[in-house]
């Protein structure tokens, strides 16, 4: 059996929706990255925690017909949702735990991995299953949360409540909301060249695409986080109350936490 805890968001077709607005809000940043790390037409790519397949239509645009993307998920409702899609390239799912899977030598020219570090526990195997996976000169692009900066302007209690809450959630469950922050040792460990670290931020008031972004995220969750005794009902309340006067405020400013690329390399 599996040691690695059910994955923390769940697998309903709310969370579905979240992550296709989530992908809306920030693909520009997957594809910028993609394009620094040199991925390009003809590449084998893995993605790995693909979920529903968001960034694997788009990595399969890229690599186009004579590349390939395996995308790999534990969760077998994300399985049917990945294959349910149509993409540009070949496609494969492989339906398993990272921890698990067994990804073979020098298959992939590219593994990519956006939000997903942040569940993991142990980095070091991972990171050395990864690296063995790479063909030499292979780049690893992870994209994950240093989880600072998240703030609101006028400040709000409740909101501060929920960011407390939802670093806790992440460590009950083995994670680290801070992961791309600790991630250059594991990957030095693991014989990889780090190449790049790029932190990003947004903002914006209760209109603009990251207020929405987290909008379909904190009034859920913070429900979530009362019944696991996160937060207390006080807090909820305070939080449905202030978070609704800022999506009304059009002075209000919310920053997300930082998003941050991290380029290593399989020396070749
Ligand atoms: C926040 S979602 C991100 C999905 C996708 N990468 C994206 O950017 O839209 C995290 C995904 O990682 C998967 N996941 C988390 N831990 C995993 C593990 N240990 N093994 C395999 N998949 C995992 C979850 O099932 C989920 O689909």
């Amino acid at each position: 059996m599996s040691e690695t805890p059910e994955y923390l968001l769940g697998t309903n077709d709310r969370e579905l929706q979240r992550l296709e607005a989530q992908h809306g809000v920030w693909s520009d940043l997957a594809s910028d990255a993609l394009d620094r790390a040199g991925v390009g037409p003809g590449d084998m790519v893995l993605d790995l925690g693909a979920g529903p397949g968001f960034v694997t239509r788009d990595l399969a645009a890229r690599v186009g017909a004579t590349g390939h993307v395996t995308g790999l998920d534990e969760s077998p409702v994300w399985r049917a949702a990945f294959e349910a899609r149509d993409y540009a390239a070949p496609v494969t799912f492989i339906e398993s735990t990272i921890e698990e899977a067994d990804l073979g030598e020098a298959r992939f020219d590219c593994i990519f991995s956006r939000w997903v570090f942040s569940f993991l526990g142990d980095l070091d195997p991972v990171l050395a299953k990864l690296r063995r996976a790479l063909k030499p000169g292979g780049v690893l692009v992870i994209q994950d949360y240093n989880h600072e900066g998240v703030s609101v302007f006028p400040e709000s209690a409740g909101f501060e409540a929920a960011i407390r809450a939802t670093r806790a959630f992440y460590r009950g469950a083995g994670g680290d909301p801070w992961v791309a922050a600790r991630l250059p040792g594991p990957l030095r460990r693991s014989g990889f060249e780090l190449e790049e670290i790029r932190p990003h931020v947004r903002a914006g008031n209760g209109e603009s695409p990251v207020f929405r972004w987290l909008d379909a995220f904190f009034p859920t969750f913070v429900r979530t986080y009362a019944e696991a005794g996160l937060m207390s009902e006080e807090e909820v309340e305070s939080f449905d109350e202030e978070w609704a006067a800022l999506a009304r405020n059009p002075d209000a400013l919310l920053f997300s936490p930082m998003i941050v690329d991290v380029i290593a390399r399989r020396p070749g």
